[in-house]
């Protein structure tokens, strides 16, 4: 559905941000990108978007190129970003506005809107807050808004770009619940992260760093072979104490279990 065909992209002529990366996500994965500060994960996300365009080599959402302009608002409309701070992505004053604000941007049909943005905060658990002005809400609260205002234009993917990294414990686990709980309804989620507590909840992660693809695979085997500590990451807790203890044989998979139950849906 999601293809980079080695894309490359820089900011700065001569100073190549995102160097020759190829890979294909499927509908309805659940994938993690991970790697150090400025490795170029958010770039990476912007050149999904079409927010950047590739200096070479293509990226395409399903058969739309997003080097040309007129597939870029199909594009668009197929995928949605959360930002790290939610404070920048509220525009309106009351949460039901804050919804409805990107249905008319897509001329949504007002007889249809009401439904829309009722769905929408039904799915984040918000619509008693229908009212509320959402700079009145918890960190957590903010996001599961500006969440819904982009389920309300029902994309196919959406984009989290280290979206939990400003929220408490519990802002933090309401929103990986909610993405679980997307790629159960069968969304192609992608998390941009640096909590490797996080990445337990993916099929895959996606290693970058300098802006070249170093890992892709399934989380246990990332633990197994990444000498994570090398792309400044930290191994979650679980994988930490096992190998502290230094138990034999492979890392076994109940390591990886104990840690999705954590994020699992109430
Ligand atoms: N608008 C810009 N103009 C010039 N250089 C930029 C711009 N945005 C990012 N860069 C540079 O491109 C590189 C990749 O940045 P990017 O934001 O994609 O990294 P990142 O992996 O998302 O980092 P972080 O973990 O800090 O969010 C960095 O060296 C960064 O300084
Ligand atoms: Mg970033």
């Amino acid at each position: 559905m999601l293809t980079f065909d080695h894309v490359e992209f820089y900011y700065k002529k001569g100073q190549p941000v995102i160097d020759g990366v190829s890979f294909t996500i499927q509908a309805g994965e659940f994938v993690s990108i991970v790697g150090a500060n400025g490795s170029g994960k958010s770039t990476v996300a912007k050149l999904i978007d079409g927010l950047l365009l590739p200096k070479k080599g293509t990226v395409k959402v399903h058969q739309l190129d997003t080097a040309n302009s007129d597939e870029l608002l199909k594009i668009h409309q197929q995928i949605g970003f959360v930002f790290q701070n939610p404070e920048d992505q509220f525009i309106t004053t009351t949460v039901m506005d804050e919804v409805l604000f990107g249905l008319q941007n897509i001329q949504v049909p007002r007889e249809e809107m009401r439904a829309r943005v009722d769905a929408a905060l039904h799915a984040v658990q918000m619509e008693e807050y229908l009212e509320a002005m959402p700079h009145q809400l918890s960190g957590g609260q903010k996001q599961r808004v500006a969440i819904a205002a982009i389920l309300a234009m029902r994309p196919q993917m959406i984009i989290f770009d280290e979206a939990t990294s400003m929220l408490d414990p519990q802002g933090r686990k309401q929103v990986l619940s909610i993405m679980h709980e997307l790629h159960n309804q069968g969304m192609t989620i992608v998390h941009i992260t640096h909590h490797m507590e996080e990445v337990l909840c993916a099929e895959r992660i996606l290693l970058i760093q300098e802006g070249r693809l170093q890992f892709d695979g399934d989380p246990l085997s990332f633990f197994e072979t990444v000498a994570v500590a090398d792309y400044q990451l930290q191994l979650p807790f679980a994988v930490r104490l096992h190998k502290t203890l230094q138990l034999e044989g492979p890392l076994a998979a109940d390591w990886k279990e104990g840690i999705r139950s954590q994020w699992s849906i109430n």
